[in-house]
């Protein structure tokens, strides 16, 4: 892993820092300072995972689980990282400490082409659509990973 990089665990005190990269990415679909605030409480069935570069704080990973069964939540990478594998790096820390046989799922906006290339690159498969699931009318795609080793 490049030196410079950090990925460690979330908590309450990231919530605006987090606010922060959520607004100037998600625009009208951001997660509010609320939502964010209590994902980073401490849970037994969720985690975020966080990645600094020089102790700034650059991406973020929320997920909730249930016995194997993960759900990712949300995962964004501060535009100005973009590129730079850092989206690649946080999913592949976050696969390979989850047991075999877990399943994860996620929704992806149709559109969002970088991201279903990231999410087809690790192995997520396309399971169904749900229509006109975001604020804007677009369709959502249900990916699915099945880690088999
Ligand atoms: C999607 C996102 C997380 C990818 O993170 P990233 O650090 O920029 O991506 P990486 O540099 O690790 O790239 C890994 C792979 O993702 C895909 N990818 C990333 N950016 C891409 C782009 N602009 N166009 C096409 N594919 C892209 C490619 O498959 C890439 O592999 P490659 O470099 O071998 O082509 C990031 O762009 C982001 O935060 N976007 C805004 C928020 C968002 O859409 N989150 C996902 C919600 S489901």
């Amino acid at each position: 892993m490049d030196r410079k990089l950090k990925i460690r665990l979330g908590s309450e005190k990231d919530t605006d820092e987090i606010l922060r990269i959520e607004n100037s990415l998600f625009k009208e679909d951001s997660w509010s300072r609320n939502m964010i605030f209590s994902e980073l409480k401490k849970g037994i069935n969720k985690k975020t995972f966080l990645v600094e570069r020089n102790q700034k704080l650059i991406a973020y990973l929320m997920i909730r689980f249930f016995g194997l069964e993960y759900q990712i939540l949300n995962l964004a990478v501060s535009k100005i990282e973009q590129n730079k594998g850092v989206g690649l790096l946080l999913l592949l820390f976050f696969l390979k400490k989850i047991p075999i046989n877990s399943s994860v799922f996620l929704e992806v906006k149709e559109s969002n082409l970088p991201a279903i290339s990231l999410y087809n690159k690790l192995g997520f498969i396309k399971q169904y659509v749900r229509n006109k699931y975001y604020s804007d009318g677009s369709n959502a795609l249900v990916l699915h990973h099945n880690k088999i080793n």
